[in-house]
């Protein structure tokens, strides 16, 4: 019996196809069929054993963890603020960013030491991780579902916690990057029973893929590392 693997639409999804693509892990015309702009959700890859279904990306994590999916790509942020227990098995070297606090340069001192701040995110559970069990501050956050460099612009919070890429968002609205929680990137996740149930084939798509990751220059090669 194959996998099924759960993809992130958005930003990811290219990337992700193009990997599994040159890894050998999606055929060619299954990787055109993805790549368009059609609205069907899943896919069987001819020849690979495995079958694919694209969902939103906070939503991976979910059905990795149910069993739905074998396997999943999405970005550590999701992971993070998912919080399931998942292997987390292999670093994909793009969709690299930050997690970071973010606010005018006036509130970089309140930020350092002050409690009783607002925090707009769209990720709470990251937001309270990093202040509360991190800083040790008290803060008040307020969970928003996207342009949430708005917030401290509209004065709805002092601060946000937010992902950066280029920067040029938080530059072109007066914000600066007053904190760093994490570096981010693209990940693969395993289900904990899959991971014994199909080992074999779990570890061939591993393979695979850190074979496609090598011979690009992403990732050094084992014989590399151990110098
Ligand atoms: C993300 C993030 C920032 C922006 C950062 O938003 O929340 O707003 O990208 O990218 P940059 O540093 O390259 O400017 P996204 O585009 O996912 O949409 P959203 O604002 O609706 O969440």
């Amino acid at each position: 019996m194959g996998l099924t693997v759960a993809l992130a639409k958005g930003r990811l999804a290219d990337k992700t196809l193009d990997l599994f693509a040159r890894a050998g892990a999606v055929c060619p015309e299954t990787r055109e069929i993805m790549g368009e702009t059609s609205r069907r959700l899943v896919f069987a890859s001819e020849g690979t054993g495995l079958s694919f279904f694209m969902a939103k990306a906070p939503d991976v994590p979910t059905y990795v963890d149910y069993g739905a999916a074998d396997v999943g790509v999405t970005g550590k942020d999701t992971l993070l603020e998912g919080g399931r227990n998942l292997y987390e098995v292999l670093d994909l070297k793009f969709g690299v960013c930050r997690m970071v606090v973010a606010g005018y340069e006036e509130t970089r001192d309140r930020l350092r030491h002050g409690n009783n701040l607002r925090v707009a995110t769209k990720y709470p559970r990251i937001a309270l991780d990093y202040f509360s069990r991190r800083k040790q501050q008290t803060v008040e956050i307020v969970k928003l579902n996207g342009s949430v460099e708005l917030a401290p612009i509209i004065g709805l919070a002092d601060v946000i916690v937010d992902i950066v890429e280029s920067g040029v968002t938080l530059a072109e609205n007066g914000l600066s990057v007053l904190e760093e929680i994490t570096p981010l990137s693209a990940r693969m996740v395993v289900n904990r029973a899959s991971m014994k149930t199909r080992r074999s084939r779990v570890a061939e798509l591993i393979t695979q893929l850190k074979n496609a990751l090598v011979s690009e220059g992403a990732f050094p090669k084992e014989a590399d590392r151990e110098r």
